[in-house]
């Protein structure tokens, strides 16, 4: 599980003077959950899940990943996640195949596993018809997935995934939705963030929104409909940015 106690990350900024982007954040992750971040551009959702990768040093708080401390033991929380990003970087020159070949390497891992679980992660995620093309022939869906595959090689029982299917088409982001739901049923804990509020409500056992670095709310559909008195998320969500900072009301 994660768990994330008053997280805060403050950058310098020349013209601005020091801002914390991520202001006192706390949540919780547990095991077979899908918890959703979601909030406007900005509002500090890849800032709080690099420091979880253990990519960016908070600034104060804690975030324990299954009870490892990111600042104190980012090797053991490392080998516990999988981590995307927008802009995980993928080798141009090498196939979806390749590539996971050489990062289970780099892991360690044993080569008789490592064949059989490529060969998994590969009809996971549908790359069955690309897995052997080189990477700059292929389409940002397609790179999406070996870059998803990547994180999931390891088979990390803790799963950070920020926005995993941005900028891809209803049947890919379909993919993704239905992997993120198998990883569940096998008890895996997944943050992830969207902007794609039907997505988060169809996904998502509980949803955090973060706006200026800090949580206005957080629960499950339901709560968040009881609170705000709205139906859809994407009204409760454009409510409690216009409210600005006058609802707190964290239902956990
Ligand atoms: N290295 C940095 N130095 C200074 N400011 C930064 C740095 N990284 C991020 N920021 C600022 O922190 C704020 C939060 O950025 P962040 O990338 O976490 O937002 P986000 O919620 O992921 O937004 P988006 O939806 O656009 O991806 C922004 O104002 C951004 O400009
Ligand atoms: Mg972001």
């Amino acid at each position: 599980m994660i768990q994330v106690e008053s997280l805060t990350k403050t950058f310098r900024d020349k013209a601005r003077g020091d801002r914390a982007v991520v202001d006192q954040v706390s949540f919780e992750v547990r095991d077979g959950e899908i918890f959703g971040l979601l909030g406007p551009n900005g509002a500090g959702k890849t800032t709080t899940l690099r420091m979880l990768a253990t990519l960016l040093k908070p600034s104060a708080g804690r975030a324990l990943v299954d009870g490892h401390d990111v600042t104190a033991e980012p090797a053991e929380v490392r080998r516990r996640i999988g981590f995307l990003s927008g802009d995980t970087g993928l080798y141009h020159r090498l196939t979806p195949r390749e590539t996971l070949r050489i990062f289970g390497r780099l892991n360690r891992m044993e080569e008789d596993r490592l064949r059989d679980r490529i060969d998994e992660v590969i009809s996971m995620l549908s790359m069955q018809e690309f897995a052997d093309i080189k990477v700059d022939k292929l389409s940002t869906g397609m790179r999406q997935r070996v870059g998803l595959a990547r994180t999931l090689l390891h088979d990390p029982p803790i799963l950070i995934l920020d926005e995993p299917t941005s900028g891809l088409d209803v049947p890919t982001a379909r993919v993704i939705e239905e992997f993120i739901v198998s990883a569940r049923k096998s008890g895996k804990c997944i943050l992830y963030s969207t902007h794609v509020m039907e997505e988060a409500e169809f996904l998502c056992d509980r949803i955090a929104v973060i706006h200026e670095g800090h949580i206005r709310i957080i629960g499950t559909m339901g709560e968040l409909k009881a609170v705000t008195g709205r139906e859809r998320l994407r009204e409760i969500f454009l409510e409690l940015l216009d409210s600005g900072g006058m609802r707190k009301a964290a239902v956990v």
